[in-house]
């Protein structure tokens, strides 16, 4: 079997911090989507996966490089434009050939554990096998109506009146007849080439779809606030070790995880939370559900529920900074002129909350 994982598309639900970063590389408890992803794959035993990329494609090429880091070997595919998930999976034909393979969103964040449903998928005769989830708003994505023996009756991409609350989550699983279906589907109102469309054409066909209902969470990170949900249940999935120092001012709860190089100095860091390599904790306060990822620097102040990415600096703030998700290079200090003001400069698109 082979991976393909989509990373094409453009993150704009996710401005400003996706002006210049790919969302899949954001990094949920400290490690990015696309790695979680390319993680999954290869504890299912898969070693050869295609990644499919659109306008990022060197800055994802700059952090995955050929995949030797992760016992895998990687083939990117550019898509010049996001035409939808079945084109990505028609400008694959090449690298897919007659292959089974799975296919993950480069973007979705899943309970670990995916990896035996794969095999399963590797060893049966089944055509597909699609993962589904019960949501409450399924509106916004592609909805699977199975009937009492828990058959697929039909699939719609983004109902208005969704005909269930079964989600299809990410993670789909075809062989070759895929690119069939792929090549017979027309563009969808959105004038996208829909996976969802693809796989009813299998389901019309009389091909043999499985859907499996996942019981676990699922994050799709298109939002700020799904990304903190996502890290908050990664924070919780991880397991702690303290590799960097702690100095004896400071306590450290079990449930907290430092990274090679992080120091922290007379702070209270509570978990679950995360410090990331090369960074500094001084006279502050991290609260449960944290991430704090490279070389960002926390001083006199206190930030809880958050994720800092890297390079970052949070100073001599007053007041506990909460629920926020502070990008690359940031800088978030009090002023130290008069008259007490607040003094910004954000990028566009930016939100902030002001007491
Ligand atoms: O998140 C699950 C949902 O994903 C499913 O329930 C839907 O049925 C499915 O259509 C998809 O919906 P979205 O509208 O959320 O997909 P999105 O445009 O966000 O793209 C998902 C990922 O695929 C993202 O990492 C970007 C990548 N992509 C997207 C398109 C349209 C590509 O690589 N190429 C593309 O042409």
């Amino acid at each position: 079997m082979k991976g393909l994982i989509l990373s094409g598309g453009k993150g704009t639900r996710l401005y400003p911090l996706t002006y210049t970063k790919a969302k899949q590389l954001i990094p949920v408890a400290n490690k990015p989507v696309l790695v979680r992803v390319i993680e999954a794959i290869r504890d299912a035993g898969i070693t050869e996966i295609g990644i499919v990329t659109g306008d990022t494609e060197p800055e994802i090429r700059e952090a995955i490089g050929r995949g030797g880091r992760w016992g895998v070997e990687v083939t990117y595919i550019p898509q010049p434009q996001p035409l939808g998930l079945a084109h990505a999976v028609k400008i694959s034909a090449d690298f897919l050939g007659d292959d089974k393979f799975v296919m993950f969103l480069g973007d979705n964040v899943i309970e670990g554990g995916i990896s035996p449903l794969i095999e399963e998928f590797a060893h049966s005769d089944w055509n597909s096998q699609i993962v589904l989830t019960r949501i409450e708003n399924p509106q916004q994505y592609g909805v699977v109506e199975l009937n009492d023996k828990g058959d697929i009756i039909r699939l719609v991409e983004k109902p208005k009146e969704p005909p269930s609350d079964l989600a299809l989550v990410g993670i789909y699983m075809f062989d070759n007849h895929i690119m069939r279906a792929v090549n017979e589907i027309a563009p969808s109102a959105r004038g996208e080439l829909e996976i969802t469309d693809a796989i009813q054409w299998l389901v019309t066909n009389g091909y043999k779809v499985r859907p499996y209902i996942h019981r676990g969470w699922w994050i799709d990170t298109g939002r700020p606030d799904d990304m903190l949900e996502a890290n908050d249940y990664a924070l919780e999935e991880l397991e702690h070790v303290v590799d960097g120092y702690v100095d004896r001012d400071s306590s450290v709860d079990k449930r907290v995880t430092i990274e090679k190089g992080a120091e922290v100095i007379n702070s209270v860091v509570r978990g679950p939370s995360i410090i990331g390599r090369g960074s500094r904790i001084i006279n502050s306060y991290v609260g449960p559900f944290t991430s704090i990822y490279h070389n960002v620097t926390i001083e006199n102040s206190e930030i809880e529920h958050s994720m800092v990415l890297e390079n970052s600096v949070v100073r001599d703030i007053q007041g506990r900074i909460q629920d926020s998700l502070i990008g690359r290079n940031a800088v978030v200090e009090s002023s130290p002129t008069k008259p007490k003001t607040h003094k910004l400069t954000l990028g566009d698109y930016s939100s902030i909350g002001i007491l």
